[in-house]
């Protein structure tokens, strides 16, 4: 079978392999003049998402540039609100907006009709699994429902996601019932993206980090374990990363309650303590994106570090986060061919 070449599947089995494969989280993006170019000509940003034919070109320049071992579908988490009616729009300098949900609206939400509405995304899958080199992983993805609902609360993005935090206390119910018509709706998501030709997936729970251990329990872990459950009770064969930023020391519990097959370290992750992570299963991270910005020794010696203390278990080589617009494509150039065994 074709995907027994996939070094990423079979890392997500637990086999290690060296050197590791290497994908970047935001891969496509702002930092490629091709992508630039690309994304003048779309229209809106989601516009570019709903455009199979310009979604598969920017999920591909990235594999074309430097051969990474994945490709990720370009889409965006926030297609879920947008399919929800929320008025989403992606506006220059601004980042996402969309029109901020109280608990009656949340309580209104109407969910037929969000897989269809995704469609044109399912196609991008589609056109990819037929484009990308047969060694290559197809990685679709989706938000947790923590981080997709703190910008569903607050309407924007915010430095601590305060508006949510503050919306769980008040209205526990309400908020409850977001993060759970979230759950299934991203499962089933997932699941027809899978179906389309996704090999494996990925959940964002980027905003994991804001939250005390209780809400971590209830907001992150439990709404995640429930998208696993459902996913793999209908595709069994499903793999699954889940990358909730900032979960720190919480991240054992994290994989072990939900069920994820990897899980995603960010930068702050200690590496003697993603060395105790790897022995209960595979990793994915975690440079420092700024070192990827800085290049040079910075870039060099955090690699180094990574491939030292992971590289002899099972490990996805990755960033922490996403890159930043302003990372020099030579450099993750450099980051590729070190990672590959280049030296000096
Ligand atoms: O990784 C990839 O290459 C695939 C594409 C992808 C995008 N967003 C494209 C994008 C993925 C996987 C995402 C996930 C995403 N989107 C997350 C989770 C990961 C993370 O970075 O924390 C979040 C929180 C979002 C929401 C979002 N989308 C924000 C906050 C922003 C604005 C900030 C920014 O970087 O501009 C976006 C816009 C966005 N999504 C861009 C891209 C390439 C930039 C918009 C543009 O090109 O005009």
């Amino acid at each position: 079978m074709a995907g027994e070449q996939r070094t990423i599947l079979r890392v997500l089995s637990g086999e290690t392999v060296s050197p590791p494969p290497i994908w970047l989280m935001r891969q496509a993006g702002r930092y490629l003049p091709e992508y630039r170019a690309t994304r003048a000509t779309a229209g809106s940003f989601l516009d570019l998402c709903y455009s199979p034919e310009h979604a598969v070109e920017v999920s591909l320049q990235p594999i074309r540039r430097y051969g990474f071992d994945a490709a990720i579908l370009f889409s965006d988490i926030l297609v879920i609100p947008d399919a929800l009616k929320r008025n989403v729009r992606f506006t220059e300098g601004h980042g996402p907006q969309m029109d901020p949900i109280d608990e009656g609206q949340i309580l209104a939400l109407e969910t037929d009709g969000v897989i269809d509405y995704l469609k044109p995304v399912l196609e991008t899958v589609h056109r990819l699994r037929a484009e990308l080199p047969v060694a290559t992983t197809l990685l679709g993805f989706c938000g947790a429902p923590w981080t997709v609902a703190t910008y569903m609360i607050a309407g924007h993005g915010t430095p601590d996601q305060a508006p949510a935090r503050l919306f769980a206390y008040r209205y526990p119910e309400a908020f409850a019932y977001l993060l759970s018509l979230l759950a299934e709706i991203s499962a089933e998501y997932l699941i027809a993206q899978i179906d389309a030709g996704a090999d494996a997936v990925q959940i964002f729970d980027s905003w994991a980090g804001v939250l005390g251990e209780r809400e971590f329990q209830a907001y992150a872990v439990g709404p995640v374990r429930k998208m696993i459950t459902i996913v793999k009770a209908r595709r069994p064969r499903a793999k699954i990363i889940a990358f909730a930023k900032g979960a720190g020391y919480m991240l054992r519990s994290y994989r072990q309650q939900t069920g994820a097959d990897a899980i995603g370290l960010d930068w702050s992750v200690p590496l003697s303590f993603a060395v105790e992570l790897q022995k209960e299963g595979p990793v994915q991270g975690n440079l420092d994106p700024m070192r990827v910005v800085a290049g040079g020794q910075a870039l060099s010696e955090g690699i180094d570090d990574i491939l030292q203390h992971l590289g002899n278990g099972p490990l996805i080589f990755n960033l922490g986060h996403g890159i930043t617009p302003q990372a020099d494509p030579a450099h993750v150039a450099e980051l590729v061919r070190q990672v590959r065994g280049g030296r000096g």
